[in-house]
């Protein structure tokens, strides 16, 4: 169990790094906490209007848990690059620097599920873009697209990281709790629209 324990920690390492903070620190734009959202990735990070900040988030978000769940995965095979991948996961929503209120989950979520399984991860992509290009709504995109992904992942007989990716699904969800609330109200904001979503 040590070797579970020091994937788990190194995924959570890299995976707690905040991208959208650190980011939008340095390019003198404040605390995306207290913008929009406040939440500290891509899609709040865009209502900054910095197309090219939201961009390198995403980026930054996604790659964290690819490399946390490739590199293990080089040296210690398929089970322990999932234990790694979780940590990254549980690191970028659970962050211990800022105080465990971290991101909803949506670029590590695909950053790992490339890592992992990378056909799955482009069905994820193309749902989202799908989703959004029809609705305008960044959160209901990352909802259904995650919601698809285990289901996909069952079709293709890949039972043990359809489990995985159920128990991020239902985190991810969890993390979307007011993002639902306010699609279910229609006050969710769109995708390009830099307003305060509705509280
Ligand atoms: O799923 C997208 C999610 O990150 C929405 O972000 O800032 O609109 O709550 P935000």
């Amino acid at each position: 169990w040590p070797y579970y324990a020091a994937a788990l920690a190194f995924g959570y390492l890299l995976g707690s790094i905040p991208f959208g903070l650190i980011l939008t620190r340095m390019a003198g734009l404040g605390d995306i906490r207290k913008i929009g959202s406040g939440n500290i990735g891509t899609t709040n990070v865009l209502r900054t209007g910095n197309k090219g900040l939201a961009a390198a988030t995403l980026l930054g978000d996604a790659l964290k848990g690819t490399v946390a769940v490739l590199l293990v995965s080089q040296f210690y095979g398929q089970d322990m690059a999932m234990v790694a991948g979780f940590g990254a996961f549980l690191g970028h929503l659970f962050p211990v620097w800022l105080t465990f209120k971290g991101g909803k989950g949506v670029a590590t979520y695909l950053g790992i599920l490339l890592g992992l399984s990378w056909q799955v991860g482009v069905a994820f992509a193309l749902i989202w873009i799908a989703v959004a290009y029809l609705s305008r709504y960044s959160s209901l995109s990352a909802l259904t697209a995650s919601l698809a992904s285990p289901v996909l992942l069952v079709l293709l007989d890949q039972w043990q990281l359809a489990e995985l990716f159920g128990v991020l699904t239902l985190m991810l969800w969890a993390k979307h709790h007011e993002n639902i609330g306010r699609l279910l109200k229609g006050q969710e904001s769109k995708i390009g629209s830099k307003s305060k979503p509705a509280t």
